[in-house]
């Protein structure tokens, strides 16, 4: 583990989203809309529609300094921010794929110099030599996407690369060609889109007629989308898969979400820009900018998302914590042995919040986003430690494996713990209470009938003493749970709602 240094208000991966998903917007468009100038022009020479052609210059000086500065600034924005949030992956990602950033760089030059003189040589290249700066700068771009789509999917599928560790194993991976090909459909939208931008300025008869163009790469890209979106799924690991099912409701809401975006930026094109050409303004444009907006941003949230808990499937944690770590930090302890610790006493509360710190807050805050003390409300210090060495088990399926041993649970513990300082309410009324104590206790692993991990089979036709029988049994039942610690009286009551729940027929 790394210093922990940047500590921010919000969890360092919302950062990271945020920055990679404006600069994906604008660097997606900065692949499309090369293709675009480049035949557009073509197509304004072949049918000598010299007013087509002024737009096209008009656009390219719109596009160089778009994507030159903004693509720029926020590609750099991203290697600030995941080298400061996640500096262990960052410093993997770059040690496994040195000669494609070193390649990628060479592109990245190639196409800031090409668009630079395509944008600003109309005058003094001839046509030919024009257009073979605009499809060199096409190209550039273009591979800069193929490379930098083999290390982005390596992250979700490294695939052989984890037994080999070779370079190629690592980069054709299993989710590479279906990404290319979502990322290359998307592109061809976003050219389409950032071409209204531009064409709402023009006259009206001209611009009905570039809005018709860029309509119809709008529709071509969101065709392909859906069926390209769903070879993508088919190659997911079945732990990705899982959360499009999941109890993550953010996650169902974004795919649906990604697929209303995609429908109505669809829908707009068809009816503004190849039905009524005329009806495409402002602020329709507009619309149809912060669609495709959501568009990218919903397809990039996902990707990021079905990858929990890894940043790299079976190498290193989302929280930026090694497998091999985990492993030595379980034998060794954290204490003493992690670069970064503030506290003086392993037993400490500030010790826990250290490890708190290291583990858990590049996705948790503790009020703000994914707050954690609502999430520990009723765990008491013994509680909380036993979860530490089960998180992995959860429902959720996010959370990487604690990365510690058994003084560290204990720290981490205690301050969890101490988030919510009233004691959990005594229990007094076993039938209103059972199902809090359910909740607490087994409800972050289990549900009653739900989809995951339900115990309705296991207690049907249990009485509740039969249930609490079992409750000091069930971390030998299997190592995955862990014990019941509870009270006398919340074993009853939990015992009691779970009895009732399992045998009711609707119940949750
Ligand atoms: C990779 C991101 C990530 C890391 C790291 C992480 N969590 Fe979580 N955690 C989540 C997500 C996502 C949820 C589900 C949030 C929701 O319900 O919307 C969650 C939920 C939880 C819950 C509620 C679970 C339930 O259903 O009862 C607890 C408790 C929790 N986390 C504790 C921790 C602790 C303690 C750590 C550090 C040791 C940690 N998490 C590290 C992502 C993470
Ligand atoms: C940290 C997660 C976790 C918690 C908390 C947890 N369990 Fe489990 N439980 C599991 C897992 C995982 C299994 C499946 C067995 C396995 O994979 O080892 C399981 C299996 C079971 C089974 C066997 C189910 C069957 O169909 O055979 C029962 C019964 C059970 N749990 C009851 C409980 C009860 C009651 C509680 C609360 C007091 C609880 N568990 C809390 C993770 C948990």
């Amino acid at each position: 583990m790394n210093y922990p240094v940047w500590q921010l208000g919000i969890p360092g991966g919302l950062l990271i989203a945020f920055v990679a998903v404006t600069h994906v917007f604008v660097s997606h468009f900065a692949v499309g809309g090369g293709a675009f100038l480049v035949l557009t022009e073509r197509r304004a020479y072949r049918i000598g529609d010299l007013e087509l052609l002024g737009w096209v210059r008009r656009h390219s000086k719109f596009f160089a300094l778009l994507t030159l500065v903004f693509g720029a600034v926020s590609g750099v924005g991203i290697w600030f921010t995941i080298g400061l949030v996640a500096p262990e992956a960052t410093s993997s990602l770059i040690h496994t794929f040195v000669w494609a950033w070193a390649i990628e760089w060479v592109f990245f030059v190639v196409e800031i110099a090409a668009a630079i003189i395509y944008a600003t040589c109309w005058d003094r290249l001839d046509r030919r030599s024009h257009m073979i700066v605009g499809w060199i700068y096409f190209w550039a771009a273009f591979f800069s996407l193929v490379v930098i789509n083999g290390i982005i999917t390596y992250q979700l599928t490294p695939g052989r690369w984890l037994q080999t560790k070779n370079f190629w194993d690592g980069f054709f991976n299993p989710t590479y060609l279906p990404s290319l090909f979502i990322r290359t459909a998307m592109c061809i939208v976003l050219a389409g889109v950032f071409g209204l931008i531009t064409a709402v300025r023009e006259k009206p008869e001209l611009r009905a007629r570039i809005v018709r163009l860029a309509g119809a790469w709008i529709v071509c890209g969101s065709l392909m989308l859906p069926l390209f979106a769903w070879w993508y799924f088919a190659k997911f690991p079945d732990f990705s898969k899982a959360y499009a099912t999941g109890s993550i409701l953010m996650v169902r809401h974004t795919i649906r979400g990604g697929i209303a975006f995609t429908l109505v930026v669809l829908l707009m094109a068809l009816v503004f820009a190849l039905w009524k050409p005329r009806l495409m303004r402002a602020p329709v444009v507009a619309l149809l900018v912060l669609f495709a907006f959501g568009m990218m941003a919903s397809g990039e949230y996902l990707r990021e998302f079905v990858r929990k808990p890894w940043v790299i499937n079976g190498y290193i944690y989302a929280n930026d914590v090694r497998v091999s770590s985990v492993t030595d930090y379980a034998k060794r302890g954290v204490f003493g042995n992690a670069a970064w610790v503030t506290a003086a006493d392993p037993k400490s509360v500030d010790y826990g919040h250290d490890l708190f710190v290291m583990q858990c807050s590049k996705c948790h805050t503790v009020d703000g986003y994914r707050a954690i003390r609502p999430r520990v409300r009723n765990w008491d210090a013994t509680f909380a430690a036993n979860m530490l060495g089960h998180l992995e088990m959860m429902k959720v399926g996010t959370m990487p494996r604690f990365a510690g041993d058994e003084r560290d649970r204990a720290a981490l513990g205690l301050y969890l713990a101490s988030l919510n300082p009233h004691p959990p309410a005594q229990v007094k009324n076993i039938d209103g209470e059972g199902k809090q104590v359910f909740e607490t206790r087994c409800g972050s692993c289990h549900t009653i009938d739900g989809k995951i991990r339900p115990l309705k089979a296991a207690f049907t036709d249990s009485t509740p003493e039969q249930i609490e029988a079992i409750l000091p049994v069930l971390s030998t039942m299997s190592d995955n749970m862990p014990p019941f610690t509870g009270t006398d009286e919340e074993a009853k009551a939990l015992a009691h709602y779970a009895a009732k729940a399992a045998n009711t027929p609707a119940a949750r």
